[in-house]
């Protein structure tokens, strides 16, 4: 069995993580797709940092629910396997997802990487944040790199406050670090691209799964009907209708955590 699921914020839902367009999304009082921006991000960094550390502390304390289990469940039992996610949070790695079967097509939360150069630090698990002495901090607000200049990045980096900054700072090139996640209007990255590409190509897919995403980017929806195209079912796990609904062989109009379960038993017992 050949099987393709694509996920989204819906499917962490359960374990307490707010969705994006959610009514718990807002972040206070801001818009999450407002924040999620390299403008954002060059305005004030230290609100974007602020809120993406709120988030990871969040996703640590999370567990992986139920959906991520079946998911983790589907992968072992199919004879090829690629989830793709636009989710940041490590819930399906930690449901047990090997690295090999998992594409994080918006990157990872717990990475955090140089906004100038390649450097970057994974520091998945006990303790993702950047060490404490990379930020430099400044009374007067201004944000300065070690050797006194200031880490522009490229960016135009005004602090909203007069408050002390805590901005991690790159150990090799000075500038500013951020999440390593895609923000709007950013490039995918192009490696992770073509191992979705790899596995379109790789065959025909007996069954494709879209669960918990609003699949408001176009590459999500071209990629369901493509894993479908020559005939597979294609399930759509979603209390709400999304553009992708129209196409869906299966509506499933449930949380996931609820229908995935069944979902994958169904399938494994499909073979
Ligand atoms: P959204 O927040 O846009 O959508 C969440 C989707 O999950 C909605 O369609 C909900 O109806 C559905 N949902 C909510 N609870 C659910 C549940 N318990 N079970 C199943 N579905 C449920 O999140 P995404 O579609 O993931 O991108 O958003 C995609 C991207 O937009 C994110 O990765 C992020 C965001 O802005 C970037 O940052 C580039």
């Amino acid at each position: 069995m050949r099987v393709l699921v694509l996920t989204g914020a819906g499917v962490s839902a359960e374990s307490g993580i707010p969705t994006f367009r959610g009514k718990d999304g807002y972040w206070r009082n801001l818009d999450p797709t407002k924040l999620a921006t390299p403008q954002a991000f060059a305005s004030d960094p230290k609100l974007v940092w602020e809120w993406y550390r709120e988030r990871r502390q969040g996703i640590r304390n999370a567990q992986p629910n139920a959906a991520h289990e079946a998911i983790a469940k589907l992968a072992k039992h199919a004879d090829a396997f690629l989830l793709v996610t636009q989710n940041v949070d490590d819930l399906h790695a930690r449901a047990g997802i090997e690295k090999e079967n998992m594409v994080q097509i918006h990157g990872d939360i717990f990475v955090t990487r140089c906004s100038r150069c390649d450097f970057s630090y994974a520091g998945r698990g006990g303790s993702p944040e950047p060490p404490e002495s990379w930020a430099t901090k400044s009374k007067s607000g201004r944000l300065r790199s070690r050797n006194g200049c200031e880490a522009t990045a490229g960016l135009s980096i005004a602090p909203t406050s007069d408050s002390d900054v805590d901005l991690p700072i790159c150990p090799s090139c000075a500038a500013l670090m951020r999440p390593g996640v895609v923000w709007f209007g950013e490039q995918l990255s192009r490696n992770e691209l073509e191992r979705v590409e790899d596995f379109l190509d790789g065959g025909a897919c007996d069954a494709v799964i879209v669960a918990g995403t609003t699949a408001t980017f176009g590459y999500i929806i071209d990629w369901a009907l493509r894993g479908s195209r020559e005939g597979a079912e294609l399930i759509e796990v979603n209390p709400e209708e999304t553009p992708l609904s129209r196409f869906a062989t299966r509506l499933v109009r449930e949380p996931a955590a609820i229908a995935l379960p069944r979902i994958v038993d169904q399938l494994i017992a499909l073979g």
